[in-house]
């Protein structure tokens, strides 16, 4: 009862379900796509908490993610005058405070290249003793599809950039929020459909570290609907983050452009902040690890269709302000994999159902922020930003309070998962 699977994207949940699929059965071939001509090391922090510390245990790779995490010991609120308006701590992984920073954090590439790498040595470790040449996990990068066809009943046909074409019984779409096989799959509508716009534009690279930055990350709120973060930890560089909800059509047209107009989109927009503009727009032009995009949330009223099945932000993107989107990633992996090797070649369409039905608690608990919400971080006027100052303050010393003293909570968020002994995890 071997798969055919080709998954689309080799980002965060490619190779997670990759994987995990592979060790429900040695013997299915999974081809992993990427249209990049190499994994893509972009990005700056993400989280990584709720189930997700738990599923990299049972993957027996939670020891080299932590060895890789981050070391910021929290998060300043500045003025622009660099002056300290409110401070706040680390939160532990099983709690919900205040903050920015969570125990567990990690550079954005250095989590692609442990799956990615441990995927290949899974690969080889696993001996499949099987006389098709097809068997394992094999990844093809620099290409992407053009073309799905699912008129052959439980098939998917596959045409590749390239002009080639295959059949598989599966098609998992990991190309993250713009996902190109979304829309090959359920339509140009429905995809569009599935898009909330936040209205806030996102910016993310690297910056040259100033000698003795503190490993606290700082944040600051400018004037016209800006906010800038800027995260050093232990590293030998700093992490910039700008977030924008300006109305823009510079801003909103960019990302279909190169990265050169994003910067300059975004050099534009920042040019006259009131903290760190130099530093930030020379930096921002430099820089070699440059990713922006509009901040959005995926809603599909179906994860899959026929034999063509969203997994990651490509099916229910959280937005980055969440710090979720990477556990959904990896509970995405773990219940797809998990129902496919429960249900098997025989009944792909219930797996699809029972991973629909499974996902939607997770989906709504990690999307249930609201772009109302989100607005009132983005003050527009002096007056506004003072009220969040005030606001900030209030909350960090309050809480600073309210948890000392407090027992660490249980973290009983790996309780919510459903159980797969099929796929052979240690649990
Ligand atoms: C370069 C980059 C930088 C990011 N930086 C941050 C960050 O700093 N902070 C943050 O919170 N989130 C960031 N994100 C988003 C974050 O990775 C996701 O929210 C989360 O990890 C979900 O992962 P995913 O695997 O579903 O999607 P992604 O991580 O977006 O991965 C999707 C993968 O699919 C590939 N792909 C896209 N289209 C196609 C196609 N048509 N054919 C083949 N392959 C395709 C992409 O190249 C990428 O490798 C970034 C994403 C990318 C791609
Ligand atoms: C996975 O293993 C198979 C053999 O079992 C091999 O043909 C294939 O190249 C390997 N894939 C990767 C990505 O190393
Ligand atoms: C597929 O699974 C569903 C739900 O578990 C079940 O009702 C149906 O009979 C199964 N079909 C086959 C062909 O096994």
């Amino acid at each position: 009862m071997t798969l055919n699977v080709l998954v689309v994207g080799a980002g965060v949940s490619g190779p997670a379900f990759a994987m995990l699929l592979q060790r429900s059965n040695p013997k299915h071939k999974i081809t992993i796509l990427e249209r990049s001509p190499t994994i893509r090391l972009g990005g700056q922090q993400i989280d990584l908490k709720n189930q997700g510390p738990h599923i990299l245990r049972q993957m027996g790779l939670l020891d080299e993610i932590k060895a890789k995490c981050v070391d910021e010991t929290g998060l300043e609120v500045v003025d622009s005058k660099d002056k300290t308006i409110a401070r706040f701590g680390v939160a532990p992984a099983g709690q919900r405070r205040p903050g920015l920073t969570s125990e567990h954090e990690i550079l954005r590439g250095d989590m692609v290249q442990v799956l990615y790498e441990a995927s290949i040595r899974q690969n080889q470790s696993i001996k499949a003793q099987s006389e098709d040449p097809d068997t394992g996990l094999r990844y093809v990068f620099g290409q992407t599809i053009v073309a799905l066809d699912q008129r052959e009943n439980d098939n998917v046909d596959v045409t590749f950039s390239n002009g080639e074409k295959k059949r598989y019984d599966l098609v998992v779409a990991a190309d993250g929020q713009w996902s190109h096989t979304r829309r090959l799959a359920f339509g140009e509508e429905t995809s569009k459909a599935a898009f909330r716009s936040l209205g806030i534009h996102a910016a993310y690279f690297s910056l040259p570290r100033i000698e003795n930055e503190a490993t606290l990350a700082k944040a600051h709120l400018a004037p016209g609907r800006r906010m800038v973060f800027t995260r050093t930890s232990g590293r030998p560089v700093t992490g910039a983050l700008l977030f924008t909800m300006q109305k823009s059509e510079k801003l909103s047209g960019c990302y279909r452009e190169s990265i050169e107009k994003q910067k300059e989109a975004f050099a534009e927009a920042f040019r006259d902040i009131d903290w760190q503009a130099d530093r930030l727009t020379s930096g921002l032009k430099s820089s070699s690890d440059f990713y922006a995009h509009e901040l959005c949330q995926i809603k599909m009223k179906e994860l899959s269709t026929g034999h063509v099945v969203l997994l990651g932000d490509a099916g229910y993107c959280p937005t980055p302000f969440t710090g979720l989107g990477t556990n959904l990633c990896l509970v995405g992996s773990y219940i797809l994999a998990g129902e496919l090797a429960r249900h098997g070649r025989s009944n792909i369409s219930a797996a699809l159902r029972s991973y629909d039905e499974k996902m939607r608690p997770f989906i709504d608990e990690c999307q249930s922020i609201s772009p109302t919400t989100l607005s009132l971080f983005f003050p527009s006027s002096r007056l506004g930003i003072w009220a969040m100052h005030s606001l900030a303050w209030a909350v960090a010393s309050f809480s600073e309070r309210f948890w000392q003293g407090q027992e660490e909570l249980k973290d009983d968020h790996a309780e919510k998962l459903p159980m797969y002994p099929e796929l052979n995890l240690p649990w």
